[in-house]
């Protein structure tokens, strides 16, 4: 696990590609993301091959996390749980107390991964994704 360095960005784009097709965030948005939420935006390798990233930002309302996507290749072997484990322990020893997340509600896959990981459903979000596309808000509490 590191943070990202912009000589990741290729391989992090690749992942996108393969992981949300045309929802895929475009170079623009992940370097946006690396200068506003750099402490948070994570690489995972597997030997010296980058696999997957996530992205959390830290706002006064707590944490959000704004992606995660492990390269399908990758996928079921605990990369994506690796990932959320040492971003939540980064944000528990900095006492932030809520962790949220907004999943597309066809996502069935993030939507389990999430939900084994301890996120509770708290809401439907009409039309996040655009005009046909509902999300679900997703809330942990990382002090009990
Ligand atoms: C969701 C995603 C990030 C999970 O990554 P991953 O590295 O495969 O997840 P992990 O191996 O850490 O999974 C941990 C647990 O979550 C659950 N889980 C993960 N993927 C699942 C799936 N496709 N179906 C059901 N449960 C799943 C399982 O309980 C799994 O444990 P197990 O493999 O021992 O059964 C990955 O499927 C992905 O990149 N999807 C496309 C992008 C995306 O949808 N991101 C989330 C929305 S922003």
């Amino acid at each position: 696990m590191k943070r990202f360095e912009l000589g990741d960005l290729q391989r992090v784009l690749a992942i996108e590609q393969s992981s949300f097709a045309e929802d895929a965030w475009d170079r623009k948005l992940f370097l946006q993301y690396h200068r506003q939420c750099p402490d948070l935006f994570l690489i995972a390798k597997v030997g010296r091959g980058i696999v997957g990233y996530a992205i959390t930002c830290v706002n006064s309302r707590g944490a959000e996390l704004a992606s995660i996507a492990v390269h399908p290749r990758d996928r079921r072997r605990g990369v994506a749980k690796a990932l959320l484990d040492y971003t939540g322990s980064h944000l528990r020893a900095k006492r932030i107390k809520t962790w949220r997340l907004t999943v597309a509600t066809e996502n069935e896959p993030g939507i389990r991964f999430y939900e084994e990981y301890g996120f509770k459903r708290t809401r439907l979000v009409r039309r996040y994704y655009g005009a046909r596309r509902d999300g679900y808000s997703m809330r942990l509490d990382l002090i009990a």
